[in-house]
C-alpha cells in the first residue's frame, strides 16, 4: 500500500487552493436524488469518499457523469431504492444519507450498514428516532430496512446536536406532509449548504444556520445546479501547515467566517491569521508560539475533525496545552503515533495534557483514520529528518491532491508505491 515520505523542517510558503467541501458533497450528492430528475453539482472535491458514492449511486442505476474533474451530472430518474448490498456502503459513515434520501423519495428504502472512521461508538439512533417521529417504520437487522405509508411532519427534538441526524432528517422531511421542526439542530456550514441546495431544487427548508430548522413539505423537488461550498478542515489543515513549519501561507477560495474559531485559536497562540474576502493568510514565520487550551465542540464551536491537526501544533510548543474531545468518545488513538515521532503526550479519557517538545523526530508512522493522518503529515512537516506516514488510503478520503498542493508550497514530499528505500533515496537527493 501506498505511503507518503516526508523530509520535514521546511519553512512551508505560497499559494494553496481550497477544494469542495467533503461532508457537504457527501451529503448533496445522495440529496440530489431526491429531485427525480437531473442535477448538476460544481465544485465537487475529487476525492476517495466521494468516488465511492458515486459507485453506490451506479449501483442504484442512478446515471451519474463526470462533466469535468469537479462537476458530476446526476439523472436519477430511472434509480431503485436498494444498496443493501453494496460493499461501497459499508467503506463510509456518510452512506447513511441514502437513508434519508430514499425514505423521503419511495418511503421505502434497504441499505447496508454504513462504515467509517473509527472514534470509537457511531451510533445512529437519532437518525432512526427521527426517521420514526416522521411515520417509518425501521428494522435493522442484517441490513436497514424503511417503510412508511406517509410521511407526516412533526416536532424533533435532537438529544446532541448531531450533523448527519439534523440533515438525514431534513431530507427525509422534505417531500412529508406538513411541517417538520428539528430543535437543537446541528448548525455546521455543510448544514447550511445541504438545506441551500435543496431550497434550490424547489424544497422549503427555513432556519439551517440556527438551533431550529422548519422544513415545510413540498410535493416535488425540480432539477437544479449547484455549487459545493469549500472545505473549513482542508482549510483548516493548510492553515496550521504554515504555523508548524514556520512559514508564511495564503488558502484561497475559502470562507473566512467559516474559519473563526480556528482562526481565533491560532491568533490566541501567537500566530498571524490575517483575512480578506475570500482569502487567509496564516504567517508563523517569526512568531513566539504558546500553549493553550482547546475544547472541540459543534459548529460554531471549534471543530473535533480539527483536532488532530492542532494538537501536531501543541505538540511542537514549549510549555502545557490541553484539548478536551467533546464530540467523540474516544478520538485519541492516534496520539501513540505522534509519540513515536518525540510528541509528549497524556490521555486521560476526553483529555490530552501536551507537553510541547522542542522538535519532533521523523520515524514510520500510520494514519490511523482520515483526520489523523492530516496530522501525521503535518507532525511530519514539523520534524527533523524523514517520517513516512502509511494508511494513505485514509488521507485520499477525504484530502484532494494532498501530496501536489503540499508540494506547491514547498514541501518535501512524496508518494510511494513502496518499492523503494525512504532512506536511501533521500540521500541520493531525488526522494521528495
Ligand atoms: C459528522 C462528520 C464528521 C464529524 C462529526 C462531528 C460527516 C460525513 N461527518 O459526522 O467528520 O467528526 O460530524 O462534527 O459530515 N450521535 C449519537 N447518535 C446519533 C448520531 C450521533 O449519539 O444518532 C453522537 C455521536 O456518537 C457523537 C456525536 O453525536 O458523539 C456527534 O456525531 P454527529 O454530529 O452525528 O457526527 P456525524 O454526522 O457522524
Amino acid at each position: 500500500m501506498d505511503r507518503l515520505i516526508i523530509q520535514g523542517q521546511k519553512a512551508l510558503c505560497g499559494n494553496v487552493d481550497i477544494s469542495g467541501c467533503k461532508n457537504a458533497a457527501v451529503a448533496i450528492l445522495p440529496a440530489s436524488l431526491l429531485a427525480n430528475d437531473v442535477v448538476v453539482l460544481e465544485n465537487i472535491p475529487d476525492i476517495a469518499d466521494i468516488k465511492n458514492q458515486v459507485r453506490i449511486m451506479r449501483e442504484m442505476d442512478v446515471d451519474v457523469e463526470y462533466l469535468d474533474r469537479h462537476t458530476l451530472k446526476v439523472d436519477s430518474r430511472h434509480m431503485k431504492n436498494d444498496c443493501a448490498n453494496s460493499e461501497s456502503v459499508r467503506k463510509m459513515r456518510a452512506s447513511y444519507y441514502f437513508l434519508g434520501v430514499l425514505l423521503g423519495r419511495f418511503k421505502k428504502a434497504r441499505v447496508a450498514f454504513p462504515g467509517g472512521c473509527d472514534f470509537g461508538v457511531r451510533p445512529i439512533d437519532l437518525h432512526i428516532k427521527g426517521f420514526e417521529a416522521l411515520g417509518a417504520t425501521v428494522t435493522t437487522k442484517a441490513v436497514i430496512e424503511m417503510q412508511a405509508d406517509e410521511l407526516r411532519g412533526t416536532n424533533i427534538f435532537l438529544d446532541f446536536a448531531s450533523v448527519g441526524a439534523t440533515i438525514n432528517i431534513m431530507l427525509a422531511a422534505v417531500m412529508a406532509e406538513g411541517t417538520t421542526v428539528i430543535e437543537n439542530a446541528a448548525k455546521e456550514p455543510h448544514v447550511v449548504d445541504t438545506a441551500s441546495f435543496l431550497n434550490s431544487m424547489g424544497a422549503d427548508v427555513k432556519g439551517a444556520g440556527t438551533d431550529t430548522i422548519r422544513i415545510r413539505g413540498v410535493k416535488k423537488l425540480h432539477g437544479s445546479t449547484y455549487a459545493i461550498i469549500p472545505d473549513q478542515i482542508e482549510t483548516g489543515t493548510y492553515m496550521i501547515s504554515a504555523a508548524v513549519t514556520g512559514g508564511d501561507v495564503t488558502v484561497h477560495n475559502v470562507i473566512p467566517r467559516h474559519m473563526d474559531s480556528i482562526s481565533a485559536k491560532l491568533r490566541e497562540i501567537g500566530v498571524r491569521v490575517i483575512e480578506d474576502d475570500d482569502s487567509i493568510r496564516v504567517i508563523g514565520k517569526g512568531c513566539r508560539l504558546r500553549p493553550c487550551k482547546v475544547k472541540t465542540l459543534p459548529y460554531p464551536g471549534f471543530p473535533t475533525d480539527m483536532q488532530p491537526q492542532i494538537m501536531v501544533l501543541l505538540a511542537t510548543i514549549p510549555g502545557t496545552s490541553m484539548i478536551n474531545e467533546s464530540v467523540w468518545d474516544s478520538r485519541f488513538k492516534y496520539v501513540d503515533q505522534l509519540r513515536k515521532l518525540g510528541a509528549n503526550i497524556d490521555v486521560e479519557s476526553h483529555l490530552a495534557i501536551i507537553e510541547g517538545v522542542e522538535k519532533l523526530v521523523g520515524t514510520d508512522v500510520e494514519a490511523t483514520d482520515l483526520r489523523a493522518g492530516a496530522a501525521m503529515v503535518l507532525a511530519g512537516l514539523a520534524a527533523s529528518g524523514v517520517t513516512t506516514v502509511s494508511n494513505v488510503n485514509y488521507i485520499d478520503r477525504g484530502y484532494e491532491n494532498m501530496v501536489e498542493k503540499l508540494q506547491g508550497i514547498g514541501a518535501r514530499i512524496r508518494r510511494d508505491s513502496g518499492r523503494e528505500d525512504p532512506q536511501l533515496s533521500v540521500i541520493t537527493g531525488n526522494a521528495v
